[in-house]
């Protein structure tokens, strides 16, 4: 985890104009940013940053967030992903915690590896581009395949001389570990010796989400039977191969403008697509597509198109993946390419407008393309077609949301025309397969039910039928307002030893927070700040408006909201000279801390009151009785020094 100091030192630099304007071009109009909406196409500008509030809002299409939140939109980053990012752009060096020495340790050996690689690909460019060997046996290869000098740059390719050691040289003079330079597979041991593992082949860099390297493919040039035709990266930290998907880095924003993600089998399938112009386009290497790649997909879409051409072997891996991304709730199509061409070949083929067509007129839908091929494999044989049916009845079944349900009936039509079997007999297998699943759902469901009912049964009767209580209730603002003092002026100095916080927290202590405070979200926020400061930290509204938990953030800046027309009201209620910030924020917190106090004494004296109404023994009546004077006294003594009580 990112320690909250860094954190702190990230969000102190943050410059939400700066963030955006990154990514969409901004015009500056009065105090705010104008840009064209880079979540929903527009032709005039209603996306809005405002520097001051530090947010962004889109008047087009609704969509609003800070800083960290458009970087975990806009880039698909995890929350920790666009704190590193922000870390890396203001120079901020990222300090973690709660690290145990395993994790750290494979940290440190995941960024040695990312800077080989990074090392390995400029070493690999430079000879492709500027090298003569590069030149005349790489280069001109690629040239020769179709791909232009922008899209080899921007894909980074390199070149991997013939020589035996040429790049392991280079990779020691520049004083690179051995240990990791063989963990990366750039270079190998040959009797004691390094040698460089891709020799003479075309260098592919893999891109992770982020776009640092995580390893290569490297294409021998031309053909040969005696070499495998790739080499790739072993796996290691860095290089998982179950959650890679080639050009994932270059594609993310144009399948979350198309909504749709294409999928196909190779490097030069990727490259090609790009360079004429479609980019949603990701490789899976060819193998059965996992659930961290599906996952992967789902982060940007819901929509997969498969393109393979036509006698793949990798269509029959890719079909394995089938339940998966139905269960994952994708929606997937295929296409395949025609007369042995693959993706790469035929776009070169064809050109750009006849593959889309191409592709959008010969989608298929891919559980009845898997029912044609499984059927097609059974035969005649009636135990493998009756094995089919209850396979695809399996399947169908997946599909068992509510909003699905007119595709699911689709399907059942379909399927039952294709097997040529009894529609209701399909549908009554499909309802079984459902029924078993729901079953084992709602025993799970009933379980966790009765656990949340116990839960509620101990809030619930407290406040029930209580009129007292809920009219004190309704006063709620001002346990908003203790917990905004806090928020906003916390870490201000209340006197020369302590911060308002410390004064905060020891009133709220004294008094029982709980009996204080009723709203749970108050209490969150509060507790949430102790935390931090117990860490060490004076937490600003920003460590709130940026937090993790999206609930937090947004209760805090629901919190904040409301900051101007508090001090509006101070302007308008206050005689006399305009008193100093200072003075306002300690007349402030004294007298809504105070109100809360008097508001704890009221709820006593009520309930002391209700306890006298019923029969006593003499005795415990005279203890009552004592009981609402001691009250007493106290109400009025808290009304005395209270002489500014602040209600809103
Ligand atoms: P292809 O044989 O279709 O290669 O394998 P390709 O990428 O289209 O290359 P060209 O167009 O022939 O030059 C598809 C993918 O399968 C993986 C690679 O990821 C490749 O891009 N593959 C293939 C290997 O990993 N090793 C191999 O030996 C072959
Ligand atoms: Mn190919």
């Amino acid at each position: 985890m990112i320690s909250q100091h860094t954190i702190q030192q990230i969000l102190s630099r943050i410059d939400v104009v700066d963030i955006v304007g990154s990514f969409v071009k901004l015009k500056k109009r009065g105090t705010n940013y104008l840009g064209l909406c880079p979540f929903h196409n527009e032709k005039t500008p209603s996306f809005t940053v405002s520097p001051v509030k530090e947010i962004y809002k889109c008047f087009g299409c609704g969509r609003s967030g800070n800083s960290i939140s458009f970087l975990m939109e806009h880039e698909k980053y995890s929350y920790a992903e666009a704190l590193r990012w922000l870390a890396n752009r203001y120079n901020v060096e990222v300090e973690e915690t709660e690290t145990s020495p395993a994790y750290k340790e494979a940290q440190q050996k995941a960024d040695s590896l990312y800077i080989i690689n990074s090392f390995a690909q400029k070493y690999f460019s430079d000879l492709l581009l500027n090298s003569e060997e590069g030149r005349d046996i790489a280069l001109s290869y690629l040239k020769e395949r179709g791909f232009n000098d922008t899209i080899i740059e921007k894909f980074q390719l390199g070149y991997c001389s013939q020589q035996r050691e040429a790049f392991a040289k280079a990779a020691v003079a520049a004083q690179y570990n051995t240990e990791f330079l063989l963990k990366s597979g750039l270079v190998v041991n040959r009797d004691e010796q390094l040698v460089d593992n891709y020799r003479g082949r075309i260098i592919f860099p893999v891109h992770n989400q982020t776009g640092k390297i995580i390893g290569f493919g490297a294409r021998i040039i031309g053909k040969n039977d005696r070499a495998p035709k790739y080499i790739n990266t072993p796996e290691n930290e860095i290089y998982i191969k179950s959650k890679i998907l080639y050009g994932s880095y270059f594609a993310r924003q144009a399948i979350d403008r198309a909504d749709e993600c294409l999928l196909v089998e190779g490097y030069t399938d990727v490259i090609s697509l790009h360079q004429a112009g479609i980019e949603n386009v990701v490789a899976s290497g060819g193998t059965s597509l996992t659930s961290d790649q599906l996952r992967l997909v789902k982060k940007y879409t819901n929509n997969l198109t498969i393109i393979y051409d036509g006698d793949s072997a990798g269509i029959k891996a890719a079909l394995r993946g089938l339940d998966l991304a139905l269960e994952e709730g994708l929606n997937v199509q295929l296409v395949l390419i025609p007369d042995n061409e693959d993706p790469d070949s035929y776009v070169n083929k064809v050109g750009k407008e006849v593959f889309r067509d191409f592709i959008a007129q010969n989608k298929k839908d891919f559980v009845l393309f898997q029912l044609e091929v499984s059927l097609k494999d059974a035969g005649s044989d009636s135990n493998k077609k009756s094995a089919v049916v209850n396979r695809i009845a399996e399947t169908i079944s997946k599909l068992n949301k509510t909003e699905d349900f007119t595709k699911q009936q689709d399907y059942i039509r379909q399927c039952a025309g294709l097997l040529h079997i009894d529609e209701a007999g399909l549908n009554a297998l499909v309802n079984k397969f459902i029924r078993e699943r729901v079953t084992k759902q709602e025993n799970k469901a009933q379980a966790a039910e009765a656990n949340a009912q116990s839960e509620n049964e101990k809030v619930i009767p407290d406040l029930a039928d209580d009129e007292t209580f809920s009219l004190l209730n309704k006063d709620e603002l001002v346990e908003r307002n203790i917990t905004r003092a806090l928020l906003e002026f916390g870490a201000y100095e209340w006197n020369e030893q302590q911060k308002v916080y410390d004064f905060i927290f020891g009133e709220l202590e004294e008094n029982g927070l709980d009996e204080l405070i009723d709203n749970k979200q108050m209490l969150r926020i509060i507790e949430t700040y102790k935390t931090w400061v117990q860490n060490g930290i004076d937490p600003s509204p920003k460590n709130f408006l940026y937090h993790e938990d999206i609930e937090l953030s947004t209760l805090a800046v629901g919190l904040m909201d409301t900051q101007y027309e508090l001090s509006h009201n101070w302007k308008e209620h206050y005689d006399g000279p305009m008193p100093t910030r200072e003075e306002l924020y300690k007349e402030e917190v004294a007298s809504t801390l105070n109100y809360l106090k008097l508001r704890k004494i009221k709820r006593l004296i009520d309930e002391n009151q209700r306890d006298l109404e019923k029969i006593h023994s003499p005795e415990e009546q005279l203890t009552l009785l004592q009981t609402h004077q001691h009250l007493k006294q106290l109400e009025i003594e808290l009304i005395r020094n209270n002489g500014t009580v602040i209600f809103r």
